[in-house]
């Protein structure tokens, strides 16, 4: 036995077992970056999840009990892969109220919409199809794409999102089957697609016959006034928007509640692939969420989201114009949980980590969010974790850190 390491992952004798997918593979590059900072010293704009606080933990607590006790043949029982007909009957009228005409039948409850993008990844892709990905993009979303030995190909985006030009260029170069895009407070830029610039992603998908993932896991974290976050999928006449929703964000990530809202022919052969990942969705998740909804928690949850992370958001944005005006620019982070800074080109923020962490300050470079290398000169913020002071101070750390 011999070992090694290629991409950070071990090398044994055994890998000539593994599939060429398996060989695809690429481990996180932030999830090692978060490792690095376990130091309640550290001010951590690092991570990328919720804060506790926000999670209706009592709420939880109660429903959790009652439905164990009262529905256990429901909750700890198998269920349908689809998902608990109730709850799927409630997301369609979520989703309805982002736009999109859809019915229970049209919803497939996932496991996180991390384990829709898996689904949609294993039904769609064959080696070496090209699916293209914003320039950053989420790389829970290129992970899923990589494990089926797919081609990323970068598209180009400005703060009104993507650039349909690049898009364009790209499409008619690399016959895409798949377009992947986070219109809302997009991870990790945090910046909104303005709706003139979805709609001529969906005449490019026309033009150049390709599918769509609009993945909107932050379209209900919106801090401002005016924010148009009115979902691709409602303007999507052919079917061709593959459409994915979570309640991480505004409930909770660990009771994993995804869904997909999938033209019918599609949603079908999702079911499918659905069934042989894991049979069906936790019945004690869904049934909590599904609880939670039915008694009319929902909209005040999120409005409490919404205002825990409105003056975190404030505080960062604001600290940032005291400290980096003239020497960065930032995204102003409208919804979502993050800001993204550029510096100028020759700016390495992963050759900062290290320094930024002795000074007691920790944050993601943004080179891992680029699938074409670059983005060197870029870092990822988020505001979720840190106490408001210690959002200005991890800035002043920031500021110290970074000095030219
Ligand atoms: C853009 C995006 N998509 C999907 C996910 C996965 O979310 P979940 O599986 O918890 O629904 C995340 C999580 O951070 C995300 O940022």
């Amino acid at each position: 036995m011999f070992r090694g390491a290629v991409g950070g992952t071990a090398v044994t004798a055994l890998d000539r077992f593994l599939s060429r997918d398996a060989g695809s593979f690429r481990p996180s590059a932030i999830r090692a970056f978060a490792k690095l900072i376990n130091d309640p010293n550290v001010i951590s704009f690092a991570g990328g999840v919720p804060n506790p606080e926000t999670f209706p933990a009592d709420s939880i607590a109660e429903i959790a009990a009652r439905v164990v006790r009262e529905r256990r043949g429901v909750a700890l029982q198998y269920g349908p892969t689809r998902g608990l007909p109730r709850l799927t009957e409630a997301i369609a009228s979520i989703c309805r109220g982002r736009g999109i005409e859809c019915s229970a039948a049209d919803i497939l409850v996932t496991t996180g919409s991390q384990q829709a993008l898996d689904l949609i990844a294993h039904a769609f892709l064959d080696p070496d199809d090209v699916v293209l990905v914003e320039l950053p993009t989420y790389i829970g979303g290129t992970a899923s794409f990589y494990a089926r030995s797919a081609r990323l190909i970068g598209v180009a985006q400005d703060d009104d999102g993507i650039v349909p030009e690049s898009l364009d260029e790209a499409a008619a170069r690399s016959h895409p089957k798949l377009v992947y895009t986070i219109p809302n407070f997009q991870n990790p830029s945090g910046r909104l697609m303005a709706q003139e610039r979805r709609r001529q992603v969906l005449e490019l998908a026309e033009r150049h016959d390709f599918l769509v993932i609009e993945d909107d896991p932050y379209g209900e974290l919106v801090y401002v006034e005016g924010a148009d976050t009115t979902a691709m999928k409602s303007r999507d006449s052919s079917g061709r928007v593959l459409y994915l929703g979570s309640f991480s964000k505004v409930l909770a990530p660990g009771l994993r509640c995804g869904w997909i809202v999938a033209p019918p022919g599609m949603a079908a052969k999702l079911e499918i692939a659905k069934q042989a990942a894991d049979l069906c969705s936790g019945m004690l998740d869904q049934s909590i969420v599904d609880e939670f909804i039915a008694a009319g928690e929902l909209p005040g949850q999120i409005a409490k989201v919404r205002d825990f992370y409105r003056g975190k958001r404030g505080i960062l944005i604001e600290a940032l114009a005291e400290h980096f005006a003239g020497r960065a620019t930032w995204t102003s982070a409208d919804g979502g949980l993050f800001s993204f800074v550029t510096f100028p080109e020759g700016v390495d923020t992963g050759a900062k980590v290290e320094e930024a962490v002795k000074r007691g300050v920790a944050y993601i470079p943004g080179a891992p969010f680029f699938v074409d290398g670059s983005g060197a000169n870029t870092m990822r913020l988020t505001f979720a974790k840190e106490s408001d002071d210690n959002i200005r101070e991890g800035v002043r750390r920031l500021a110290s850190t970074f000095q030219f």
